[in-house]
């Protein structure tokens, strides 16, 4: 059984650390060096403990033979979550501000007499972000989504993560800060026993579904979107793969369609293709 020492990092090998690492980056984009190491040797012993293995080694080899459950619970291991209702809020503010109003104006009336409307969360973690994203939409609207026809998709690699999102019931601390306006319209706080948790309410969470999807592995939807959130997530893959996704982005957008990126990211290479409307906000050309 693994037990505390001196040097934690000695015991997880150079070798298994390679294979992990090789592992992750073909399974999920994930690029883990060298400053990883502690992180991975911290989620690792948990899994070995749990699993009573004797070693890292004994680990790898069951990742190596077993089926896709315990590679599934790896990654769940393996991936970073962090997420915050209406974090980098100045997305949310430019949706509100300028894009809504203009789609508002210009978008055309289908046949069903509604203005069709897709939006991706492409990394949604724990839900906050689709979230957000919906009150933002009903705050701008004044609640009106009869004559939208508007819908959410959020995915993630990460089963755990989006089985929170889909409860879509939160520690009261995550909400707190909001405005108060909006904890009433949108959040049901628990009584008794619940009162340190808030559900979401019905009119948010009917306009979003939750799928499991891996970024490198096919989308099996046709889009076109009118924004793609990908925020906080290529920051975590190497810049091929990040090329890569944001070509499959730019085809899944429609032309003038919104590409979000985190505050750390960028296009590199691909930002030829985008107009720059704001901070880390990326617009497909309309032609
Ligand atoms: C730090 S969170 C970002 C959450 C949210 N977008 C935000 O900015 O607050 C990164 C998320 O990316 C997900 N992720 C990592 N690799 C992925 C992949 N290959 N496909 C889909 N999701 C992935 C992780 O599971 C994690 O939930």
């Amino acid at each position: 059984m693994i037990t505390q020492g001196r040097d934690k990092t000695e015991r997880l090998s150079n070798a298994d650390f390679t294979f992990i690492c090789q592992f992750v980056y073909e399974t999920t984009g994930i690029v883990l060096n060298d400053n990883k190491r502690e992180m991975v040797y911290r989620r690792l012993t948990r899994i070995v403990r749990e699993r009573k293995l004797d070693s890292f080694s004994d680990y790898c080899q069951l990742l190596k033979h077993q089926g896709a459950q315990e590679k599934d619970y790896f990654i769940n291991a393996i991936t970073t979550n962090l997420t915050s209702f209406f974090r980098e809020n100045h997305h949310f503010d430019y949706l509100a501000k300028d894009e809504l109003p203009r789609w508002l104006e210009q978008k055309e009336v289908q046949a069903n007499g509604k203005r069709r409307l897709r939006i991706w969360s492409s990394a949604s973690s724990t839900g906050e972000e689709p979230y957000s994203i919906a009150i933002t939409l009903l705050e701008s609207i004044k609640g009106d989504i009869n004559r939208w026809d508007a819908k959410i998709l959020a995915t993630d690699i990460d089963s755990n993560v989006l089985a929170t999102g889909k409860t879509g019931i939160y520690e009261y601390s995550r909400i707190e800060s909001l405005k108060k306006t909006i904890k009433q319209r949108y959040f049901h706080r628990g009584v008794g026993k619940n009162e340190n948790s808030a559900r979401v309410d019905k009119k948010i969470s009917e306009l979003i579904t939750f799928k499991q999807l891996n970024l490198l592995h096919e989308w099996p939807m046709q889009g076109p979107f009118d924004v793609i959130f990908c925020r906080n997530v290529i920051i975590y893959f190497d810049k091929k793969t990040q090329q890569q996704l944001f070509t499959r982005y730019y085809d899944l957008l429609a032309p003038g369609g919104l590409l979000m990126l985190g505050h750390s990211e960028n296009l590199g290479d691909f930002q030829q293709h985008f107009n720059t409307v704001g901070r880390t906000i990326f617009r497909k050309p309309y032609s």
